[in-house]
């Protein structure tokens, strides 16, 4: 691997999160976005990250400052790409958005720039076509806050090339992530694909009235020497998303029990202000009992 010039597209939660912490292990990262305004509420988001760098790291200002004084911002794409070895994708989640950044992506770029998207829900073999260049193109997939939770899970489509795999997860790994190799396509990657439906398991046993959440996790960290059960991480994922999810199951299916589910987050959580640990309670209280 070597990569010197990355450049991050779509700098909000995730793409200054992304760029950051590219920029702090050394690189030289361009942060593009779609215009002068999304840039300046870029520099914001990455001014409260070198705070949260040195609360979280112990980073000190120094090295803070240089990782700044790393980036650049654009508004103009071909300029914000015309030395970069990587492109990261984090521009929102819905397709139409994704296809079109792609196909003027791939005409601007220059021939042996590798792309990565950083999509949660959607395969790269989606866009892979639109990128004009399939072989160079795959998933890289950040958690939130990815200085602390540094999972990166990269993910081929059929078409990536294995050399261009292996880079993207050196690069990973130059980072200070954790380089999840995921040989196939998978939606939700590795990590959803285990978390979702455990806590639907749970929260099932809920809404059949089986048990209380404390004892649910309570069972799980006993049984399984785990630090948390699947109620504490759905307080940090937040109860809109957990309710979200189940309303949106409810309404696709016509699942009763998802219909009973989402009405019991709605009534007992949402409704009485308790969203998870960011409003201080929601199947637990915070800091923690
Ligand atoms: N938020 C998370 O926890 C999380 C975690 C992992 C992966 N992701 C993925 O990261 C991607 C971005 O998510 P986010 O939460 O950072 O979204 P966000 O809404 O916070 O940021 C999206 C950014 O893209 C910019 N944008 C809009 N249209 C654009 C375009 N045409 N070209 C370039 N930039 C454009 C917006 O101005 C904004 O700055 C999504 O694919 C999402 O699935 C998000």
């Amino acid at each position: 691997m070597n990569y010197k010039n990355i450049t991050v597209a779509g700098s909000g939660v995730l793409g200054s999160q992304i760029a950051f912490q590219t920029a702090y292990k050394g690189f030289d990262v361009s942060v593009y976005d779609i215009n002068d305004e999304a840039i300046e509420k870029a520099k914001e988001r990455i001014t409260k990250l070198k705070q949260r760098y040195q609360e979280d790291l112990s980073a000190s200002q120094e090295d803070v400052d240089a990782a700044f004084n790393r980036m650049s911002f654009h508004s103009d794409l071909a300029k914000a790409v015309a030395h970069a070895d990587l492109v990261i994708e984090a521009v929102p989640e819905v397709i139409q958005i994704k296809t079109d950044f792609y196909k003027q992506l791939g005409s601007v770029a220059p021939e042996h720039t590798v792309f990565a998207t950083n999509s949660s829900t959607l395969l790269p073999s989606q866009f892979a076509e639109a990128t004009g260049r399939p072989e160079k193109f795959l998933a890289l997939h950040f958690a939130n806050e990815i200085w602390i939770n540094n999972t990166a899970e990269v993910m081929k489509h059929p078409g990536t090339d294995e050399t261009v795999f292996q880079d993207v997860l050196d690069f990973a790994e130059a980072i200070e992530m954790v380089a999840l190799p995921l040989h196939k396509e998978q939606p939700g990657y590795i990590l959803n694909s285990l978390l979702v439906p455990f806590l639907e398991a749970a929260q099932m046993l809920l809404v059949k009235e089986v048990a209380d959440p404390e004892t649910i996790d309570k069972t799980w960290m006993v049984g399984t020497g785990s630090p948390k059960g699947p109620f504490a991480i759905l307080d940090v994922v937040g109860i809109k998303t957990a309710y979200n999810i189940s309303k949106a199951k409810a309404d696709a299916t016509g699942s009763q029990e998802y219909a009973k589910l989402a009405q019991l987050l709605k009534e007992e959580y949402l409704d009485k202000g308790k969203l998870g640990v960011e409003t201080g309670e929601g199947f637990f209280k915070y800091p923690s009992e």
